[in-house]
């Protein structure tokens, strides 16, 4: 694989898998990277690896997965985005090693995975992922879903990324619109894209635009982990270019929808 923007847009959740463990190799370089996945909201985020027979798991939407990855993060503010732009960095990193994900929040047995990772009560582990090798041919239930929810297509980049107020589109530099592509083409649950970005002051300003329904005890708010993870390709496709950056929460208070949250902010230097 190329470079990030190619991984990006390559990348699609995985679903069906090949029925082989992981290489040694492989399993040691997963092993190696989930020790440490910082975040710029030094919020911890631990993985933990779940061997699928040894705890008799599995999801109903997934096939020939043997282990999975467990994220496991402290309740506090700003957990959930933290998770999403941790547990992201996973979901690139095992993509250029060929190994395939889907983030699982919804569709398993949660009691038996939070179980198997040991989770306590100050806690939360808001998603799962199995690891494995891409099937050559997606199973048909994985197919109908994809079509389903429009896994193949995004929102168009003007409906997400404004120029100084909400609603005006951005007409962003070639450079800039490769990072923005990137988060374009970001996952999220049930594929909302629920990010928006405005750009005001030379800032990169990110927003939550809520759907009902994605908020709970369990996981947080899902939303806010699709925003995490926006967060975590915008800062990855900087870090690429060499371009330096840092991220803050000083909300500027510009005007949004009701049904929208401001998250974050990204500042270049
Ligand atoms: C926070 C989050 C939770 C998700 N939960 C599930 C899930 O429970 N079951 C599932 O099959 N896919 C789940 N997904 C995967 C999305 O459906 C998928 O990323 C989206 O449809 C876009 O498809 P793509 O990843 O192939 O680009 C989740 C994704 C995110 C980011």
């Amino acid at each position: 694989m190329g470079n990030l923007l190619e991984t990006v847009k390559g990348r699609k959740s995985v679903r069906s898998f090949e029925q082989r463990p992981l290489s040694e190799e492989d399993r040691n370089a997963v092993e190696e990277y989930i020790r440490d996945i910082p975040n710029p909201f030094d919020i911890p985020v631990r993985f933990k690896l779940l061997d699928a027979k040894e705890y008799g798991l599995s999801s109903p939407v997934l096939s020939g997965e043997q282990l999975y990855v467990a994220g496991i993060v402290e309740k506090k503010p700003y957990a959930d985005v933290a998770f999403g732009y941790s547990f992201e960095k996973l979901v690139l990193y095992a993509w250029k090693l060929g190994i395939g994900t889907v983030w699982i929040g919804g569709t398993m047995k949660r009691d038996l995975f939070e179980r198997a990772a040991g989770l306590t009560q100050d806690s939360m582990m808001p998603c799962i992922s199995p690891l494995g090798y891409p099937a050559k041919k997606r199973s048909l239930k994985e197919t109908m879903m994809r079509k389903g929810i429009g896994a193949d297509s995004r929102i168009p980049a003007e409906k997400l990324f404004f120029d100084g107020a909400w609603g005006r589109p951005l007409e962003a530099d070639e450079e800039m619109k490769d990072i923005l592509e990137m988060v374009r083409w970001a996952p999220s649950a049930v594929n909302k894209q629920p990010w928006r970005i405005i750009l005001a002051d030379g800032i990169y300003h990110f927003y939550e635009k809520k759907d009902n329904g994605y908020v709970s005890d369990a996981t947080g708010d899902l939303q806010k982990i699709d925003v995490g993870i926006a967060i975590c390709h915008f800062m990855s496709g900087l870090e690429e270019k060499g371009i330096k950056a840092d991220v803050n929460v000083n909300d500027p208070g510009l005007e949004i929808p009701d049904d929208a949250e401001y998250v974050a902010s990204v500042s270049m230097h």
